[in-house]
């Protein structure tokens, strides 16, 4: 079978084809539109221009996919679309198109939610065979921040989970205050890898600094519970800026913001791993995994790695693949297949472009 999935939750128009066979999927093709560059300029995804972008360009990547995977519309069994969480100007795109190709061409019709589908990125490159539950996803993006688990497939119990900002929205607004552009995690990574490879620095997080009196604080990392704080640990970027950079001379200033870049980076990674470690045990899963677009961040990417490995032996740890880290269609596709094979009410589906909502505050169920 042939599922097309469709994605327009934020700022990127895309569209992929997997093809479910009965002992698994394969992604024959991927195609992702961002719109950073328009973004950019306002600092900020503005959400009626991502819909008039999405508007333009959700048909062309749709095109783009079925050419890539040498398909036409007739060779597609299942359409598969994210409709929430996320922008509803945007969202409604991705929806509508869905709905109209499905009533067009007879075919059912599944909505997937958005953090859902950055889940089963992780499963796209390991062979889900091999995947043992009890599972925990630690999931860090722009909107969200929380840690969910998994005791089978697609049933989720969010176990923690930020009290304000999410990780994402911390890095950008980090990268905002030190002026480093947009988008902001990215930025604050490279200031942060940068000022590492700059001083010689070979552990990845543990780090020495020439302007830096103290710590920032690692918010709530012994709170004895999962749940996260960012906006605080952001304010303290702000005022620690406000307070050294008047005194510095202009050589200092450009090493301020990497010592802080690196610092926060620092502290929110250590916080993000020590809890999900410490829900691991507590749970006593048997693997460990990212999503989100954060889990691009390469200095999260190796603590993980390590203190899942120092602190849960014999626990797996998944981390999704660079290209799927960010906003896809690809993973909203893993995870229709994963519905289409698991849950057979897939009946419902068939008319679904009659009923299927769109819910910018949609809540991950079973
Ligand atoms: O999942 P995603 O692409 O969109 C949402 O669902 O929100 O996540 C976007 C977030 C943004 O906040 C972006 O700054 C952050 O992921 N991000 C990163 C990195 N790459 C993207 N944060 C830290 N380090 C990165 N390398
Ligand atoms: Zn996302």
């Amino acid at each position: 079978m042939f599922i097309l999935s469709l994605e327009t939750s934020c700022d990127e128009s895309a569209a992929a084809i997997i093809e479910g066979k009965k002992d698994g999927f394969s992604v024959i093709s991927s195609v992702v539109s961002s719109q950073v560059k328009l973004h950019a300029e306002w600092g900020g995804v503005v959400p009626n221009l991502a819909a008039r972008e999405h508007l333009k360009n959700i048909m062309p990547v749709v095109r783009k996919a079925l050419q890539k995977a040498k398909l036409t519309a007739k060779d597609i069994d299942l359409i598969a679309v994210t409709n929430g969480p996320g922008l509803i100007p945007a969202l409604l795109i991705g929806v509508s198109t869905a709905k109209a190709l499905s009533y067009l061409w007879g075919v059912p019709l599944v909505g997937i939610h958005h953090i859902e589908g950055h889940i089963y990125a992780n499963f796209i490159s390991e062979k889900i065979q091999n995947l043992k539950f009890p599972l925990l996803c630690l999931v860090v993006s722009g909107g969200h921040t929380q840690l969910i688990l998994m005791k089978k497939h697609l049933s989720y119990q969010i176990v923690g989970e930020t009290l304000d900002d999410a990780a994402g929205e911390a890095f950008d607004k980090v990268a905002r205050i030190l002026d480093l552009g947009y988008p902001g995690g990215p930025a604050v990574s490279a200031k942060a890898e940068e000022f590492r490879i700059n001083n010689k620095l070979k552990n990845i997080t543990a780090t020495k600094y020439q302007l830096l009196d103290t710590p920032l604080p690692r918010p709530m990392i012994n709170s004895g519970d999962f749940n996260f704080s960012f906006s605080g640990l952001k304010t303290a970027v702000l005022y620690k800026f406000r307070q050294m950079n008047d005194g510095l001379s202009e050589k200092e200033k450009p090493l301020l913001i990497s010592e802080l870049a690196t610092e926060f980076q620092d502290a929110a990674v250590e916080v993000l791993v020590k809890k999900t470690i410490s829900a691991g045990r507590k749970y006593k899963v048997k693997t460990i995994m990212l999503a989100g677009g954060v889990s691009a961040n390469k200095t999260l990417r190796q603590k993980l790695l390590k203190e899942t490995k120092k602190g849960l032996p014999g626990v797996v740890c998944l981390l999704p693949e660079i290209k799927y880290t960010g906003d896809n269609a690809a993973m909203i596709g893993v995870a229709a297949y994963f519905r289409y094979k698991l849950n057979h009410k897939e009946k419902t589906w068939k008319n679904n472009w009659k009923k299927l909502e769109t819910d910018a505050n949609l809540k991950i169920s079973h």
